[in-house]
C-alpha cells in the first residue's frame, strides 16, 4: 500500500513498485481522486485519508497488504501556512500507519526530510546532531522519526525511512515544499523561457533526482534487517548541492534565451534554516547507498521528460 500515492514521489514510486511486484500487487491510495493523476491508473486505487485508521485497517485486510509506503503528508510551505493541519496529518497519519502495521504485522517505509535539521545543525549535516527545526513541518518529521524508532524498539515493527533532500522530478508537480523552485524552474523555462525564483540566487540546498530517491527507497527496503542500524527511521542520503543560480545557469546552457529573476518570499526563511550539504556516510556504510545523478544529468533528464 502506498499512501499519498498521487503526489510527487508517489507517482514515481508506484510505477517502480508495480514494475517490480506487478501492477495488481500495489495498492495506491490518496485523499484525492485518481483523475488527478492518471499516471497511477494501471493498478488498484482507493480513496483513503491517512488519519482514518479504521479504513486503513480494513483496506490492509481486504488487500492482504504486507508493507505500507507512507507518503501522505503536508509539505513545508503549505505546512507553515496551515500548521495545525500539518501536525494533524503528518503526526496523526504516521500514528495510524504505525498502529495498523503493529496490528497486522506489516513493514513500514515512512520518509523523513532534511527539514529535521534546524539552524543550529552544521551546514554539512551529520547523521547524528541535535534536531531543532524551526518549521512545523520539520518538527512533525522529527516526531515521525521518533515514533518509527519507538515502534521498532517496543513492538518490532520493521520501520525504515530516508531523510530526502529536495526532490526533482517531472512526472508529477511538486507538492507545496520549499524546494519546489527546482522543479517549477524547468516547467517555466520550457513554457515561457523565464522563471521568477522564490529563493535568492545564492541559496544552496541539498537536492536529488527522483530516480536516485526511488532507487534509494527500494534499496533501503530490500536491505537485510541486520544491515539496518540505529538510523533506520531517518537515514541521511545525499545527492548533490547547488545554488539556485547554478541551476538557472545550467538550464540556460540548454535552453536558449532562458532568464531567471530571484525574488525571495517567505520560503527563503525555511531554506536558510536548512543545511547546505548532507553527510550520508552512515547510509553508505550500512546499505551501500550511492547517488548517480549530477546536475548536468538532472537538467538533461528533466528537459527530455518534460518535452515528450
Ligand atoms: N518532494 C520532496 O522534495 C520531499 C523532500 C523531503 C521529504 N519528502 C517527504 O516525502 C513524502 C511524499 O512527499 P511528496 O513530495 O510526494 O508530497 P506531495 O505533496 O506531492 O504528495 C503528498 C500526497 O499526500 C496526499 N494527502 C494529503 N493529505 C492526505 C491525507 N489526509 N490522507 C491521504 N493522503 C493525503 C496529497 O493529496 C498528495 O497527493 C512526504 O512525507 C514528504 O514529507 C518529500
Amino acid at each position: 500500500m502506498v499512501t499519498g500515492a498521487l503526489g510527487q514521489i508517489g507517482t514515481d514510486l508506484v510505477e517502480e513498485l508495480r514494475k517490480k511486484y506487478g501492477n495488481d500487487n500495489i495498492l495506491a491510495t490518496d485523499i484525492r481522486k485518481i483523475e488527478d493523476n492518471p499516471g497511477v491508473e494501471n493498478g488498484p486505487f482507493e480513496i483513503l485519508s491517512v488519519i482514518d485508521s479504521d479504513s486503513m485497517d480494513n483496506m490492509v485486510k481486504e488487500y492482504d497488504i504486507q508493507a505500507i509506503y507512507h507518503l501522505a503528508a503536508i509539505l513545508s510551505a503549505t505546512g507553515e501556512e496551515k500548521p495545525e493541519l500539518c501536525k494533524k496529518i503528518n503526526v496523526g497519519g504516521t500514528v495510524s500507519v504505525l498502529e495498523t502495521a503493529k496490528k497486522n504485522n506489516l513493514r513500514v517505509y515512512a520518509p523523513s526530510s532534511i527539514a529535521v535539521f534546524g539552524p543550529d545543525a552544521p551546514k554539512t549535516a551529520p547523521q547524528i546532531t541535535p534536531l531543532n527545526p524551526k518549521t512545523m513541518y520539520g518538527k512533525t518529521k522529527v516526531i515521525g522519526e521518533n515514533l518509527a524508532n519507538e515502534y521498532w524498539h517496543n513492538y518490532r515493527v520493521d520501520t525504515r525511512g530516508l531523510r530526502y533532500p529536495g526532490l526533482i522530478s517531472w512526472k508529477s508537480p511538486a507538492g507545496g515544499g520549499t524546494t519546489d523552485y527546482a522543479v517549477e524552474i524547468f516547467h517555466a523555462a520550457l513554457e515561457k523561457g523565464h522563471y521568477d525564483c522564490f529563493v535568492d540566487s545564492n541559496t544552496r540546498l541539498p537536492m536529488m533526482y527522483i530516480d536516485d530517491a526511488i532507487r534509494g527507497t527500494l534499496e533501503l527496503m530490500e536491505a537485510p534487517i541486520n544491515e539496518i542500524g540505529n538510523s533506520r527511521s531517518g537515514y541521511n542520503i545525499s545527492g548533490l548541492s547547488f545554488t539556485a543560480q547554478q541551476l538557472a545557469d545550467s538550464i540556460a546552457e540548454k535552453i536558449d534565451g532562458f532568464t531567471c529573476n530571484f525574488i525571495p518570499d517567505k520560503r527563503q526563511i525555511y531554506a536558510d534554516s536548512w543545511p547546505d550539504y548532507i553527510d550520508d556516510s552512515q547510509a553508505k556504510e550500512d546499505w551501500k547507498w550511492k547517488a548517480q545523478f549530477n546536475l548536468e544529468k538532472i537538467v538533461d533528464s528533466m528537459i527530455e521528460g518534460l518535452s515528450d
